[in-house]
């Protein structure tokens, strides 16, 4: 599994003789599943093109503050603080002496600097330069100083180099840059080590061979969670009903189920072992009390069809807790948020995710969903109708704050 998956990352590319690997960097960032914006400095523009890193990376490059825009008498702003703060990580690479001075000392005259000054996410540092100038002391001082500072620097490689001197100063290879950058994404992960069950979709419920009772789940928010945590480091355990979702995603072991007894045994098989438990299914409440063998034929006239109670998963899960995080969702329509804080104490449960369904767009079947998260002790917390995955986000955000 990937930890670039999903990562919006910002390619900082300065005017060395390795930014010719720029593109190549580009390539490997979005075969690992990352998103790649790149900025330039206007030297950088001297070894490589920004056709070849938009057409790469499928953004617009940006080197200036500003940009001429066809039909427009004054060019337009490019907005570096938007840029940066848009970025999960900056990677800078290769960066010239002059670069690294500049950032080390907050002088701010190309968009490049204007994006590192601005960012608030972890930032990457893999300087290029000429064996003397390398090793001079002030570039070492300043590359300690930014190390202070939280920067990570991938330090220049011995080899053969531009000058056609021999020594340290070669720009980290692009793979290992890769490399370097999935350990650290993945030692700072915060569920590093971490294992997830998530229940996920509707469950099938068999009236006989053919037919069943069912729901409208579609599974999306169990798959955006699972998605989510093995981004934030975890090993996910996704249980899921019959739905369309589908994941390529390796650090995901999809259990496909069908009824509420496949998915209970499919549960307990796993939950002893699980740090964090989930519980987005739509699981049946009912069930036919017996199958029947053949398919109900309408000549026998109106079936009677007795249901009987399903076992509530997450309620067992809630009895046999131990150190679980455990958190589960409610749909509700009227006293919405009593009935939640209801259920939540009612399962034992750690947290509850009320789901609304009182918001156009939002809930069963839809890409969006709008939620409200209820810890245990009844702290409230309503967010923004969104998507599924930011909604993961924000359900993952709150599990790492309370755990
Ligand atoms: N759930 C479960 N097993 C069941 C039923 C529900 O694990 N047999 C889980 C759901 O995955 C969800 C939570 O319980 O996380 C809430 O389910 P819900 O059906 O809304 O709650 P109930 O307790 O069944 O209450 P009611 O139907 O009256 O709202």
């Amino acid at each position: 599994m990937s930890m670039l998956r999903g990562k919006k990352v910002l390619l900082g590319v300065t005017g060395g003789i390795a930014a010719y690997k720029a593109p190549l960097i580009v390539r490997l960032l979005i075969k690992e599943g990352a998103e790649v914006k790149v900025v330039t400095t206007p030297a950088a523009l001297d070894f490589v093109t920004p056709l070849t890193l938009s057409t790469l990376s499928q953004h617009p490059v940006h080197s200036t503050f500003t940009a001429e825009t066809a039909g427009e008498d004054h060019p337009s702003w490019n907005n570096h603080v938007e840029l940066a703060l848009w970025a999960d990580l900056f990677l800078i690479a290769p960066a010239t002496s002059n670069t690294l001075s500049s950032m080390a000392h907050a002088r701010c005259n190309n968009l490049l600097l204007a994006c590192y000054l601005s960012a608030q996410c972890p930032v990457f540092i893999a300087p290029a330069m000429d064996l003397d100038m390398y090793a001079h002391p002030a570039n070492q001082a300043n590359m300690a100083k930014l190390t202070e500072y939280g920067n990570v620097i991938f330090p220049a490689q011995e080899g053969f180099l531009a000058s056609g001197l021999e020594g340290k100063g070669r720009m980290m290879e692009p793979e290992q840059i890769i490399d370097q950058l999935q350990a650290h994404l993945a030692n700072t992960a915060p569920l590093q080590g971490k294992t997830v069950l998530i229940t996920a979709g509707p469950t099938y419920e068999a009236i006989d061979p053919v037919r069943f009772i069912g729901n409208h789940s579609s599974g999306k928010m169990g798959f955006a969670l699972a998605e989510e945590a093995t981004s934030l480091g975890a090993k996910v355990i996704l249980i899921s009903g019959p739905t369309a979702q589908s994941t390529e995603n390796s650090g995901i072991q999809v259990v496909e189920v069908v009824s509420a007894d496949d998915m209970y045994q499919a549960v307990f098989e796993h939950y002893a072992t699980v740090d964090i438990a989930i519980a987005a299914a739509a699981v049946a409440d009912f069930k036919p009390e017996n199958k029947a063998q053949q398919k109900i034929k309408k000549q026998g006239g109106l079936p009677e069809i007795t249901l009987v109670p399903t076992q509530d998963i997450l309620a067992e899960m809630g009895r046999q807790k131990q150190d679980q995080f455990l958190l589960g969702f409610a749909l509700e329509t009227e006293n919405e948020e009593e009935n939640a804080m209801a259920k939540c104490q009612k399962k034992q449960l750690d947290a509850i995710v009320l789901n609304s369904l009182n918001d156009k767009g939002a809930g069963f079947g839809g890409d969006k969903n709008k939620i409200t998260f209820i810890d245990k002790s009844g702290e409230k917390t309503a967010f923004d109708l969104k998507s599924k995955a930011a909604v993961a986000r924000d359900i993952f955000d709150q599990i790492i704050r309370l755990r």
